[in-house]
Order: C-alpha cells, then sequence, then structure tokens
C-alpha cells in the first residue's frame, strides 16, 4: 500500500444530492470521506469514490455561469487565448452550461458536458457538445470529426475523474504535437494553508500539488510549461501544458511553484497530519461560535448551499438548529434541502429577512462578490461567518 490516510471527515451523503419534499425521508446513500496521500507521487486523494455515473447524470446542479466571478474569469482566458496561443479550434472537458466556450466563435469550439440536463444549454444554442464522458473512444470520435486540436481547456473537472491514465491518454490522442493543454483545479498548498478541508468530497477525488500533477504527467510524456495562480475557489492553479517532445520555454513559475509546495512541506505526511489537526480543531471553533449565537437567540442562516458546505455541515454536525435555512441563486438547489443534514435551501431575491444577523458563509470562494452584493445587509449590522482560515465572525 503506497497510500496514507491522514484525514477522516466522517460518514457524508454525495455532496450534490440535495433532496427533495418527497424523497427527504428515504434512507440517503453515504460514505465514509477519508483522505489520503499516495507515498509514491504524493498525490492527495480521497479514498472511497463512487462512479461516474452516479454523480454526473441528468440531475446535475451545478452552473458555472451562476458566478460573476467565473464569467469573468473566463472571458478574460479565453480573450488571453485567443491572443497568445491564436487557436484554431478548442476543446472544452467539462463545458457545462457554456460559461467559457461561449466566448468563442461557435464553429471553433467543441464541449464535452455529460450531465445531459446542462449539455442540453449549450445543444440548444447550436454549439458543437457532446453529451458524453472524456475517454479514449471520444476522443477518436472527436478526431476523426474535426482532426487534431491545438488548445485543451478543463476547469475543475479532471480532479473530478478517477482514471488520470484514460484521462491523458485520450488527451494525447486528440492534441496536436504543438498543442497546449489549459487546466485549471483547486491548489493543495492553497487547501492546506486555509484549512478549507471542504474542498474534500465525494466529486473532488483529487486536490492537486503542482509536484503531484507533474509526476502523474510524466507518465504520458506531458509537462508543465506554466502555472498561474488564480483567486478562484479559495487558491486556484492554472498549468499550461505541452507535449514533452514541443520545445516551448520552461517559464521559472512552475519551480516557484514547486519550491514553495516543498517548503511547506508537502512530501511530508507530518505536514498532512497537522493539517487534520488543525481541521478537528475548527469543527470545535465553528460550533463554539454557533452555539453561542444560538444562545442569544439570534438567527443564523447560509449563503450558497454549496457541495463543499456538505462537508463542513455532516462533519460539524450542524443542522436545522443552528442553521434555520441557506439561500442560493441555482434553481436546482432551491426548495430542497441539504444533503445529511436538512437544512431547507430557499431562493434568493437579493433580500436578507430583517430578522437575520448572522450569514454563514457556504460559498465562502465567492466573498469578494457577495460582500460587494450584500452592502446592505453589512451596512445594518449584519456579519458573516466563515471557517477559513479558521472559523470566525467577519
Ligand atoms: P461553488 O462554490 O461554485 O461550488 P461547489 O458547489 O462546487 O462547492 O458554488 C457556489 C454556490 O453558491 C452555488 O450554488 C451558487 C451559490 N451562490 C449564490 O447563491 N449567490 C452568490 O452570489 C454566489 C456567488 C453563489
Amino acid at each position: 500500500m503506497t497510500k496514507i490516510t491522514f484525514l477522516n471527515l466522517g460518514n457524508q451523503p454525495l455532496a450534490n444530492n440535495y433532496l427533495t419534499k418527497k424523497n427527504i425521508n428515504r434512507k440517503e446513500k453515504k460514505y465514509q470521506l477519508n483522505v489520503c496521500l499516495d507515498k509514491k507521487t504524493y498525490l492527495v486523494s480521497i479514498k472511497k469514490t463512487f462512479p461516474s455515473k452516479t454523480m454526473f447524470n441528468n440531475k446535475y446542479p451545478y452552473r458555472s455561469s451562476m458566478s460573476k466571478t467565473m464569467t469573468q474569469s473566463f472571458k478574460r482566458l479565453a480573450s488571453d487565448i485567443k491572443k497568445k496561443f491564436k487557436p484554431n479550434i478548442i476543446l472544452e472537458i467539462g463545458s457545462n452550461d457554456g460559461a467559457f466556450i461561449k466566448n468563442f466563435k461557435k464553429n471553433k469550439t467543441i464541449g464535452i458536458e455529460p450531465c445531459g440536463n446542462i449539455e442540453k444549454i449549450t445543444k440548444k444554442l447550436n454549439y458543437n457538445t457532446f453529451s458524453e464522458y472524456w475517454s479514449k473512444k471520444l476522443a477518436k470520435k472527436i478526431l476523426k470529426k474535426f482532426g487534431k486540436i491545438d488548445l485543451i481547456y478543463s476547469a475543475n473537472t479532471i480532479s473530478h475523474i478517477k482514471d488520470l491514465k484514460e484521462v491523458f491518454t485520450a488527451i494525447d490522442i486528440v492534441l496536436s504535437d504543438e498543442g497546449v493543454l489549459i487546466i485549471e483545479d483547486p491548489s493543495l498548498l492553497e487547501c492546506l494553508k486555509k484549512n478549507t478541508y471542504d474542498q474534500f468530497y465525494n466529486e473532488h477525488i483529487y486536490v492537486f500539488s503542482t509536484i503531484a500533477l507533474e509526476n502523474i504527467l510524466k507518465i504520458h510524456n506531458l509537462e508543465i510549461f506554466k502555472i498561474e495562480k488564480l483567486d478562484i475557489h479559495g487558491g486556484s492553479n492554472r498549468y499550461f501544458i505541452k507535449k514533452s517532445i514541443n520545445k516551448r520555454r520552461i517559464n521559472n513559475s512552475v519551480s516557484i511553484n514547486k519550491k514553495n509546495e516543498n517548503n511547506f512541506g508537502l512530501k511530508k505526511i507530518n505536514t498532512y497530519r497537522k493539517f487534520a489537526n488543525r481541521v478537528k480543531l475548527s469543527k470545535l471553533t465553528l460550533n463554539k461560535i454557533l452555539n453561542k449565537i444560538k444562545k442569544n437567540n439570534q438567527k443564523i442562516i447560509g449563503y450558497g448551499a454549496t457541495a463543499k458546505s456538505t462537508t463542513i455541515l455532516n462533519y460539524c454536525n450542524i443542522d436545522v438548529k443552528k442553521i434555520e435555512y441557506f439561500l442560493d441563486t441555482t434553481k436546482d438547489k432551491q426548495n430542497k434541502f441539504t444533503p445529511g443534514t436538512k437544512i431547507p435551501i430557499l431562493k434568493y431575491n437579493n433580500l436578507i429577512d430583517e430578522n437575520v444577523k448572522y450569514i454563514f458563509l457556504g460559498a465562502w470562494n465567492f466573498k469578494k462578490e457577495i460582500f460587494k452584493k450584500e452592502k446592505s445587509f453589512i451596512k445594518r449590522g449584519g456579519k458573516f461567518i466563515t471557517h477559513t482560515p479558521f472559523p470566525r465572525i467577519l
């Protein structure tokens, strides 16, 4: 066994399985959420995984376009790509509702989105989208229809796919020798620094570090040539990757990133054990804060019923006794209940109830955007509660 388990986040439901009024009393599928480190590659992953079909199907609720932060980030990247790489055609793995590909001409993009309910959105607008899982078979089909691809992009998707060998072999099939692969995912270093243990749930099979990703890519003759640090999702890395045979210059950012990760101790198990201790403390402190507020008979609600908050709520045993309801802008989550903890999710309609003084930030990763939007709540003395980097009232 090369894997060492360092964190146990308890019994958890599937993070995006929001309950309906009808099925709220049905037994939920649950699993032990353990997180482990591979001693050989330093890849951090969750131990128990589920088949893609269980998680990414016709009922998937997540929409990339729901946040301005995301749509603006995609827009900026699209403009950069057009200028720097001038690709003939772009393939996106995990195109969701088209938030990224909408920045390009329809005949210049191919989108892969296995969740049929979401792929429908881009198909209706006449984009070349495939409602299929990314695989060698699909890569061959695309190669036949469109030829070699010179730019492949994938945001917050590769970390959701268990079989990385299949992912990168398929990429190798369609990527041209001069082509560029850009992937972005939450950074393990930032996750450990900010104690955002809620990055771990059934869909986030991996949280990548540069060190680990490089070890995986090597097997497939792929190489990182540049890394951009992003604020997205609490700190992400955007990796620019090329085929090893391609002579593109390797930017300093790669060695700087690896050095920072090494200095933080990402190759030492003790670093992960210390993180696990901080997580335990985080649970205690968050509950202390919530209990104190409830003792004073104050109302607490949640903002953003994120998949991430499923981990927090279930790990910390937070239910309706502490958080009365969540507000969320996603239609497919509204009038449903949080998985496991059964907290109602209500429609956000620009107004926060006058009686609410405290809001738990489920969507902490969009803090800036939310604070801008909720100026009047803050003005009237309303407070946000966060768990990162440590639980506190902001
Ligand atoms: P996100 O953090 O992107 O992902 P995940 O579910 O993978 O953890 O989800 C953000 C959620 O927060 C999404 O359900 C939309 C919601 N949201 C709001 O309700 N209001 C907002 O202003 C923002 C930015 C997000």
